[in-house]
């Protein structure tokens, strides 16, 4: 007996939805017994040294301009200080995961000292204060909207933290 096509087609259809959803697991199936691939890209070590370097970089153009507030050289400008300040916070944050064991070695680009693993403890707390230290820096700058005796104070001590760290811890 044959169908209308019109009744064969939708079939013919299914069918091949069913046959390809086999053929699908039969593959996936194959895959699965295969050993998993390297991830591609950077080693995970490689992308903390590369994630770090560039938050510190961000973190140096950023707070850049407050040094000239400090000293005078660039006028104190509210939108310009609140946007800075908070990028500062925030790429602070992002400073701890990315010092993971052994991300210094074999990497000619870093000038992170081999301290930082060997002094873990001293490390973490400078780099928790630093992370405070920031996040009171922008609630500082809400309060004080200008150059104030106060505000250039805060931008002083945090910078007291940067030179602190790369003392002990950074190649010069
Ligand atoms: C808790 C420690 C610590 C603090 C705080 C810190 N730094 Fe650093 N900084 C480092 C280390 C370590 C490196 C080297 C990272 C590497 O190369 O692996 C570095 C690198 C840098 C770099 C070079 C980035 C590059 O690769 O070119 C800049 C710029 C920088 N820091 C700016 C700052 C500024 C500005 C501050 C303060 C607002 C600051 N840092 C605070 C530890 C610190």
């Amino acid at each position: 007996m044959r169908y209308p096509s019109s009744r064969a087609l939708p079939l013919t259809a299914a069918g091949a939805i069913i046959l390809m959803s086999a053929a699908f697991v039969i593959s996936a199936q194959a895959q699965s017994a295969q050993p998993a691939p390297a991830p591609a890209g950077p080693s995970p070590t490689k992308q903390a040294l590369e994630n770090r370097k560039a938050a510190y970089t961000l973190i140096g153009n950023y707070f850049r301009y407050f040094g000239a507030v400090a000293k005078g050289t660039a006028a104190y400008d509210e939108a310009e200080a609140t946007k800075r300040a908070s990028r500062i916070a925030f790429l602070s944050g992002l400073l701890d995961e990315n010092f993971p064991e052994g991300s210094n070695f074999g990497e000619p680009d870093s000038k992170a000292k081999a301290d930082i693993w060997s002094s873990r403890a001293d490390f973490d707390k400078k780099l928790k204060d630093f992370q405070a230290h920031a996040q009171a820096f922008a609630e500082t700058n809400a309060k004080e909207k200008g150059a104030s005796d106060t505000f250039k104070a805060a931008i002083a001590s945090l910078a007291q933290d940067c030179k602190g760290c790369h003392e002990t811890y950074k190649v010069k």
